[in-house]
């Protein structure tokens, strides 16, 4: 049974993990409190959504097929889309225009950006994301509480449902859901019952003479070029001093690198990015208060506290420390549409440095509409790269483009390294979806006939 210290009994609403990796612990033993849905208590969803054991049960192959074929796609669709408009005080979205959406797209993503071309690991089937080593990564930071929303949503589909599925399903939901494009979603990645092939992935880089490699300095066939990155450093490449360069040149060639490792071209590479950012917002509102405690980190302190901020007290909501960036890249943080790019070209941008402490971009004219709104150097590195800054005009000038490019890049990213159950099947018609020419069946009209044809 749970041993919680004295120290955590004295803060009854803060945190909920236990203090023995090892040893699971009973329902309810983290003196959390409050309810999500379906009669979820948050303490169960915490311990559902973020195993404290290593290995956890997951569906024989066979049972997964049998529940699969049941899964009511339009129920789940449902039960996703209610989420996202709901508030829970466990992890309020009033500083996030009060939508879950912007945070599950940025799961999605996390999730299933870690896949590798070289050698086809990664990406979110097997549900990694919610083990180590993963979900202790920098920039996963605070997605335990996006997987803790979803929690009840899994309980209630049970093995119908795998956790890839939802994390994935749970960002293209949520894009529907503001207007955005995306292609008919498909179910049937298989869970994994622990983080362990994930480890590949995690271990120290080195080159093709098994010299070690400075983090940050990472090659193929490490996926990125710093282990505990999705991506790239958003504040520019790492400097031999350890301090990052907000050059956006730079950052272009390491974005080039980092996404041709994922197997993107220039197209869904500037697609993805900009209308990835065509949602939500970078969470810095403290430069003295950290996001708090990884998970590994937490269960080594023998603490029930995740990444539990404490910037403005409570480091929720409008007080959330995630990246340590700040701000929304568009005035319309929860509605889809090309004005990333359009920011891009029509303002000028200067760099300073955020609340959070950290360089970031602000239109040079105060006066600017876009005055509220900010480009990480990783944004701006889009207008450096001749690829790059072509796709940049055409999607500042005609959304449709956006439209197939991104929709398409979406399912690319989101099916990146899965192997399917049998039983696979398919939205039919996405809700909320563009006329996007290259559906199940279909074949591309117009603009999109250029584009990398989906395998049939
Ligand atoms: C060079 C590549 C990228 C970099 C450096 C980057 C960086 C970041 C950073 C620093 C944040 C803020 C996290 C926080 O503080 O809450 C963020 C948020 C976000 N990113 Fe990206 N990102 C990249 C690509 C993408 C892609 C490809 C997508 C999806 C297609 C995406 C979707 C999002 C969304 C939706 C959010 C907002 C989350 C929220 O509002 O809670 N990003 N990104």
């Amino acid at each position: 049974m749970l041993q919680l210290a004295a120290s955590d009994l004295k803060r009854p609403t803060k945190g909920c993990l236990p203090t023995g990796h090892r040893k699971r612990i009973g329902v309810g033993a983290c003196p959390i409190t409050g309810m999500l849905s379906d009669g979820v208590s948050v303490s169960e969803a915490i311990e559902g959504a973020n195993p404290f054991t290593r290995t956890e049960k997951v569906p024989t192959r066979f049972q997964y097929r049998r529940a699969l074929e049941k899964l009511d796609i339009d129920a789940v669709e449902k039960d996703i889309k209610d989420l996202m408009h709901r508030n829970y005080s466990y992890w309020p979205n009033h500083g996030d225009y009060d939508h879950y959406g912007p945070f599950f797209i940025r799961l999605a993503w996390h999730c299933s950006g870690s896949y590798r071309a070289s050698d086809g690991k990664g990406g979110c089937s097997g549900g990694r994301l919610r083990f180590e080593p993963e979900r202790s990564w920098d920039d996963n930071t605070n997605l335990d509480k996006a997987r803790t929303l979803l929690y009840p949503i899994k309980k209630k589909y049970g093995n119908a449902l795998s956790w890839g599925d939802l994390y994935t399903f749970a960002g293209t939901a949520a894009i529907q859901d503001m207007g955005g494009p995306t292609k008919p979603f498909c179910f049937g990645r298989v869970d994994e019952n622990s983080g362990r092939k994930s480890k590949i992935l995690n271990e120290p880089c080195a080159d093709s003479n098994a010299k070690k490699l400075p983090n940050g300095k990472c090659v193929g066939p490490w996926g990125t070029t710093t282990v505990g990155l999705i991506y790239v450093n958003p504040e520019g490449p790492i400097g031999a001093d350890g301090k990052s360069r907000p050059d956006p040149k730079l950052s272009a060639t390491d974005i080039k690198d980092a996404f041709g490792r994922m197997g993107l071209n220039a197209m869904e590479t500037v697609a993805l990015i900009g209308g990835g950012h065509a949602f939500g917002k970078v969470h810095g509102a403290c430069s003295d208060h950290g996001p708090g405690d990884k998970p590994v980190a937490a269960l080594k302190a023998n603490s029930c506290s995740i990444w539990d901020g404490t910037c403005g007290g409570d480091g929720k909501g409008p007080n959330t420390v995630t990246s340590g960036f700040e701000g929304p890249w568009t005035n319309t943080p929860t509605q889809w549409g090309n004005d990333f790019f359009k920011g891009l070209l029509e303002d000028k941008w200067e760099k300073y440095h955020g609340p959070g402490g950290h360089y970031q971009w602000r239109t040079t004219d105060r006066a600017s509409t876009r005055k509220d709104t900010m480009r990480l150097t990783s944004d701006m590195a889009l207008l450096e790269d001749p690829a790059y800054k072509a796709m940049v005009d055409l999607f500042a000038s005609d959304q449709g483009a956006l439209d197939n490019a991104f929709a398409h890049a979406w399912t690319q990213l989101t099916e990146a390294g899965t192997k399917w159950s049998r039983a696979k099947k398919c939205q039919e018609i996405p809700t909320n979806s563009f006329s996007i020419g290259n559906g199940v069946g279909q074949a591309p009209t117009g603009w999109a006939a250029w584009m990398p044809q989906p395998a049939q």
